[in-house]
């Protein structure tokens, strides 16, 4: 079974609550029970981790090496700066899918650039909520296919 990692970045734990118009009204617990229930569907297993602080997220995605088969993201704000955690991604060397509630390319230009997206799988954006179970669709595809569906040795590198 792969077992896969969803990450989210800082004031994502205020969705809901959160610029409404921009993020939708749905919280992170009901992001992550949808997530759970696709999860299950898919035959994976998810852990979930939310953290404000950049360090943690640091930490948190160190935790992956050797123990996950790819990782779910929405890095928040930090997409945007955190040479930190594109340093984290590259180093465990696993498949990433970058999502986004907004669509990045609608809104300010100093959130066109990301971080991320050069080390992902690929990035989806603007679909609310929806854009976290559309990146694990993807990212179990992608898992499932590179290893003909059999679950590969956890660490395996992308
Ligand atoms: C976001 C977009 C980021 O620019 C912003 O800083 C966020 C949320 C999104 O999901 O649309 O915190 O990652």
């Amino acid at each position: 079974m792969f077992r896969l990692q969803v990450i989210h970045g800082p004031n994502l734990n205020l969705l809901g609550l959160r610029e409404p118009h921009l993020y939708g009204t749905q919280t992170l617990a009901d992001i992550n029970a949808a997530l759970l229930h696709t999860a299950t569907a898919l035959g994976v297993s998810v852990d979930f981790f939310q953290s404000n602080s950049e360090g943690a997220l640091v930490d948190c995605i160190q935790s992956t090496l050797n123990q996950k088969h790819g990782i779910l993201i929405n890095p928040g704000a930090y997409t945007h700066t955190s040479v930190a955690l594109a340093d984290a991604i590259a180093a465990v060397a696993l498949p990433v899918v970058e999502v986004h509630l907004s669509n990045l390319y609608k809104r300010e230009s100093f959130r066109h650039h990301s971080y991320i997206a050069p080390l992902a799988i690929g990035q989806i954006s603007g679909f609310g909520a929806d854009s976290y179970d559309l990146g694990l669709r993807a990212l179990v595809q992608y898992l499932k296919k590179k290893s003909g569906s059999a679950s590969p040795a956890v660490g395996a590198a992308r």
